[in-house]
């Protein structure tokens, strides 16, 4: 994770974001990007940073699917409905059900709907406010219920040897925050240290590469110039990341690889 700057409100970590974009050969590759969206109101910055990710991004020949969490309705809470097809009807271990509904294809139409977005993308983009210093509940519901085992990962397929490798993914966060608190020392943390669990966790634990945070610090209270100037840079950083190659789609149902029960422990 990269160091955040204190003083400038609007930080974009990697320090040579353009140099991608310049370096690539002309007809490259036309990537496809998923933006999962986790905010209620359009009117925000989030909304803000997500219509103008779709704008650069088709604008620059890419496509754009944007999983818009709220705006879908989208269910954070797991359970049993989350498969149309029981593998234990004595004891609900998620895990297990995950399981038998990825070697299967019975997870729910919602589910299944998400996975066949994740599974296409080149490039995932996670645009989120901060809320508790973490993404917001429906958005970390999406990461237990889509990304579920059988699918996002499976027993001996994870970091370099994860089923997603040779993707990228990109955080792009709002705070309430200022750079001072989120830097070392600050009394937030390091936003690094913040975006761990996702960071590596989740993206990495997956096998993504994942492309330095985008933060937009103290969203709240920034200038109408300095939001604009935001966006600008958010833009260029989208560019540079969609001009990266990707790893060609490989087969991510690797269901022969899928264990009965693999994770259930009997009480
Ligand atoms: C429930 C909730 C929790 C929040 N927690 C944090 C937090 O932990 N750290 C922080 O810097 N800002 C926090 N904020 C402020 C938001 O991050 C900030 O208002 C948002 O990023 C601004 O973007 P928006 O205008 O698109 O909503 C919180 C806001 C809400 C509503």
């Amino acid at each position: 994770m990269g160091r955040s700057r204190p003083g400038k409100r609007c930080v974009n970590l990697v320090a040579h974001w353009g140099r991608g974009d310049s370096s690539e050969p002309p007809g490259r590759p036309a990537m496809h990007v998923l933006i999962v969206h986790a905010h209620p109101e359009p009117a925000s910055f989030n909304g803000a940073l997500t219509r103008r990710a779709v704008e650069a991004l088709t604008g620059a020949g890419h496509t754009v699917t944007v999983s818009d969490l709220h705006a879908e309705g989208f269910d954070p809470v797991a359970g049993r409905h989350d498969f149309t097809e029981v593998a234990d009807a004595h004891r609900f271990h998620y895990q297990t059900e995950q399981a038998h509904a990825a070697k299967t294809g019975t997870f729910s139409a919602e589910i299944t709907r998400e996975q066949a977005r994740v599974a296409e993308a080149d490039l995932l983009v996670l645009q989120f406010p901060l809320w508790w210093g973490s993404p917001p509940a429906i958005l970390k519901g999406w990461f237990e219920r889509v990304l579920a085992y059988g699918f996002g990962y499976v027993d001996g397929a994870r970091f370099d040897n994860g089923l997603f490798r040779g993707r990228r993914a990109l955080m792009s966060v709002t705070t309430g925050g200022t750079p001072e608190r989120f830097s070392e020392g600050g009394s937030y943390g390091e936003i690094g240290r913040v975006l761990y669990p996702v960071e590596h966790l989740m993206l990495a634990y997956m096998g993504y590469e994942v492309e330095e945070p985008f933060v937009a610090y103290g969203a709240p209270r920034i200038s109408a110039e300095a939001r604009m100037a935001c966006l600008d840079s958010f833009e260029q950083r989208l560019i540079a990341a969609a001009a990266k190659p990707a790893a060609p789609l490989a087969n991510l149902h690797l269901r022969e690889t899928i264990t009965d029960a693999a994770w259930a422990r009997q009480a």
